[in-house]
């Protein structure tokens, strides 16, 4: 599925770059130009990664429990 049409970014695209190190918006942007024209990709753009990212809040880190 497209994510992002100006850049033609798939959510296949978003999950390489998430198994490539990319954890924000701001990180897709860099690597793949997502939301970097038009800019309306960046709110699905943000849920394919966090769906890439394990649905882990994207750019935060997970908490342990009792720690
Ligand atoms: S659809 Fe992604 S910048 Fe336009």
């Amino acid at each position: 599925m497209y994510v992002c049409i100006c850049r033609a970014v798939t959510n296949s695209h978003i999950h390489e770059a998430v198994q490539g190190g990319a954890r924000t918006l701001k990180d897709l942007r860099r690597d793949l130009g997502v939301a970097s024209d038009c800019g309306r990709c960046a709110s699905c753009a943000s849920e394919c990664l966090q769906a890439a990212c394990g649905g882990a809040k994207p750019g935060k880190a997970k908490r342990q429990a009792g720690s």
